[in-house]
């Protein structure tokens, strides 16, 4: 049983609510002569008391209250029925539940009131209840879901106001008669008083009746406004072809006994399609007001459906509302489309980047040999040499002989099957040119420095710091910004007994280490340390005998050099 609001707070705990056995207090009323039943409120909890066996007792009684149904005073499934209430039922009440593992009271306070006089309630068991002013609002008659008949019917509820009957001939009230709810349009704030409901519960072939008593106050309410849609609101859903729709038409209302419908093609949904199904429902809305609903399937959607227009209509004391929406085919998931693209083409890219790192040489030497003669056009550099070659000369003997590398194996890749035309310290200088002056004016005509370099250990010094290289690599890095090739004859752990051009250059652009043997036999310019070098070799410059001559005679000359050699 819902107690009315005041009495709520009449619930108090008996004791601590640390103790595990909680008891509860609760109050109820009736008007003596009344049927009364009482429920548990502990009861209620099913987890917490499943498989468990309610019994009533009457304060200070260990006797049960008897379950014999003819008795006035009975319990029966559950509840405490007094059929009727006399006044000395006035008093205190025990629910016990038990199972296996735990127990639980609480007490109920029952309160057996007379009418006051002249009067067909007292004025201490009334429910209290709210209607907004102007715009409907509906009384509820409380508590009498226990009071249907034997065969279960609910009997008619008759209403009184002020204990006097008739005011229902105002056309504003209306109640169905086996309904709880008495509605009222255009309320005015003559509408306050005290409302009774009453309705005969027949038990065991003898009536009795049941009455509650509910003071109406009335309020000002929210503003006069026509229903809001909160669905439809004249827009399209998206809906895939043969799927199940729900149609909901939603308006939020001031008023509850608006009856929002769907349309289309001005009939009635259920009419033009008795595929599609209506139903209506109702609930208080969070401001007050209410949520007013009217719901329609389509239990498969068909070609047809996305033609039409789906109308939601309203009448309401102001007017009329309406609303609709339509049916289209979903889009295409345009954002998986650009997600995926996006994702694809990071890697793609992302793996373009890894094969060039991995193929890097192989492609820009494709691409010089293939292409390169095609598409370089530009004007020659004006150098003779594609690299000056230098390297230590062999005064003792070396375990790694960078003679043989720098004067056969050097020449015999690079000038013989690969078409550079190198400058070698040592082979090309003609006897008696000053040292220095042929040193700066061959490199000055070189488009790279190779500089050859042998580990410490494996000889009597790799690299003197003597004139020569000091002025060679001295122009190279920073006069002529010429790029050096370093070339490792076998691997060099310690670079600190070099040159600080030396460590500059390994450190910046690393270098490049030979791994074969150092005999004369044929050596392929296919292999990796081969193609190194090459990649780190400017593209071969080669120019047509067409172009040739359309070159001034300044580049002719040096040009006449390159192709003979
Ligand atoms: C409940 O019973 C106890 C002991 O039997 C008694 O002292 C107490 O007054 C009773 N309370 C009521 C409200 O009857
Ligand atoms: C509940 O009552 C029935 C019969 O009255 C009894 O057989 C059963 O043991 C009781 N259960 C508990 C948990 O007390
Ligand atoms: C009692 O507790 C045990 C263990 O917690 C549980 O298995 C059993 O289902 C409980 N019995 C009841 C009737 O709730
Ligand atoms: C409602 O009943 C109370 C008595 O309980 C009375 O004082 C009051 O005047 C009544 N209200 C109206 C509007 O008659
Ligand atoms: C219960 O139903 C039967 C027939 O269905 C009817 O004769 C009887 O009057 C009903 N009882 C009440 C209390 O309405
Ligand atoms: C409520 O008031 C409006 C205008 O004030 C009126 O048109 C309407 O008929 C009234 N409704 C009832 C049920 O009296
Ligand atoms: C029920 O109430 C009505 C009117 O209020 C009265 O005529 C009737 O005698 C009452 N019946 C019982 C059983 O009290
Ligand atoms: C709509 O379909 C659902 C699920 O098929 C069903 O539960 C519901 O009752 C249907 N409503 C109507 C109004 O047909
Ligand atoms: C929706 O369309 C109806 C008629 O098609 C119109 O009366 C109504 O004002 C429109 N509502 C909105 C919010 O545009």
């Amino acid at each position: 049983m819902v107690s009315p609001l005041w009495f709520i707070c009449c619930i108090i705990p008996f004791v601590s609510s640390f103790n595990a056995e909680q008891s509860k207090l609760s109050s109820h009323f009736v008007l003596v002569g009344e049927p009364i039943a009482i429920s548990c409120q502990i009861a209620k909890v099913p987890t917490l008391y499943s498989d468990s066996n309610l019994t009533w007792y009457r304060n200070g009684s260990d006797t049960p209250i008897t379950t014999e149904t003819h008795s006035r005073i009975h319990q029966r499934d559950n509840l405490l029925w007094f059929i009727p209430a006399t006044l000395e039922d006035s008093g205190l009440y025990e629910c016990n539940i038990r199972n296996s593992n735990s127990s639980d009271k609480e007490y109920i306070h029952l309160n057996v009131f007379k009418n006051n006089d002249g009067l067909c309630f007292n004025g201490e068991t009334m429910y209290k209840q709210k209607v907004f002013m102007s715009i409907g609002g509906k009384i509820t008659c409380p508590d009498m879901e226990y009071f249907n008949d034997e065969n279960n019917t609910a009997p008619e509820i008759q209403w009184y106001k002020e204990c006097k009957p008739g005011f229902l001939e105002d056309n504003r009230f209306l109640s169905s008669k086996h309904d709880i709810y008495l509605m009222i349009n255009n309320v005015t704030m003559h509408d306050k008083g005290n409302y009774t409901c009453q309705k005969t519960y027949t038990y065991m072939g003898i009536q009795h009746n049941v009455s509650r008593s509910i003071y109406v106050d009335i309020e000002e309410g929210p503003k006069k406004t026509p229903p809001v849609f909160i669905f439809p609101k004249n827009h399209s859903i998206e809906v895939e072809l043969g799927s199940h729709v729900i149609m909901d038409c939603s308006i939020s209302s001031s008023i509850s006994t608006l009856n929002p419908y769907w349309q289309v093609n001005d009939m009635d949904v259920y009419i033009f399609d008795d595929t599609y199904k209506e139903e209506f429902y109702e609930k208080p809305s969070q401001e007050g007001g209410y949520i007013i609903g009217s719901r329609f399937n389509i239990s498969t959607v068909e070609s047809k459906d996305y033609s039409l227009k789906f109308f939601c209509r309203v009448l309401h004391p102001y007017g009329q509302a309406i609303a609709y929406v339509v049916l289209k085919h979903p889009a295409p998931n345009i954002q998986g489309y650009l997600i995926g693209g996006l994702v694809s083409l990071v890697f793609v890219i992302v793996v373009a980047v890894f094969v060039y790192k991995l193929l890097k040489i192989d492609i820009v030497l494709w691409y010089r040999n293939s292409c390169h003669p095609f598409l370089s056009k530009k004007v020659s550099d004006g150098k003779i040499y594609d690299a000056y070659v230098l390297y230590p000369k062999n005064r003792v003997s070396c375990l790694y002989s960078p003679d043989i590398f720098a004067l056969k194996i050097l020449p015999e890749v690079l000038e013989r099957q690969c078409g550079y035309n190198l400058f070698i310290f040592g082979r090309d200088d003609l006897p008696g040119q000053a040292v220095v002056n042929v040193i700066d004016e061959k490199i000055n005509e070189s488009r790279r420095v190779i500089i050859v370099l042998v580990p410490e250990s494996s000889c009597y010094s790799v690299l003197e710091d003597t004139s020569e290289q000091q002025l060679a690599v001295y122009n190279a890095l920073i006069r002529d910004g010429i790029k050096v090739i370093l070339i490792e004859l076998d691997k060099i752990k310690d670079y600190t007994h070099m040159p600080e051009s030396i460590k500059y250059i390994k450190q910046k652009h690393g270098a490049i280490r030979w791994k074969g043997d150092f005999t004369e036999r044929s050596h392929s310019a296919s292999t990796k340390f081969w193609k190194n070098v090459r990649y780190q070799m400017p593209p071969r410059q080669t120019v047509s005998p067409s172009e040739l001559q359309l070159l001034p005679p300044a580049f002719n000359s040096q040009h006449t050099i390159t192709l003979q050699r």
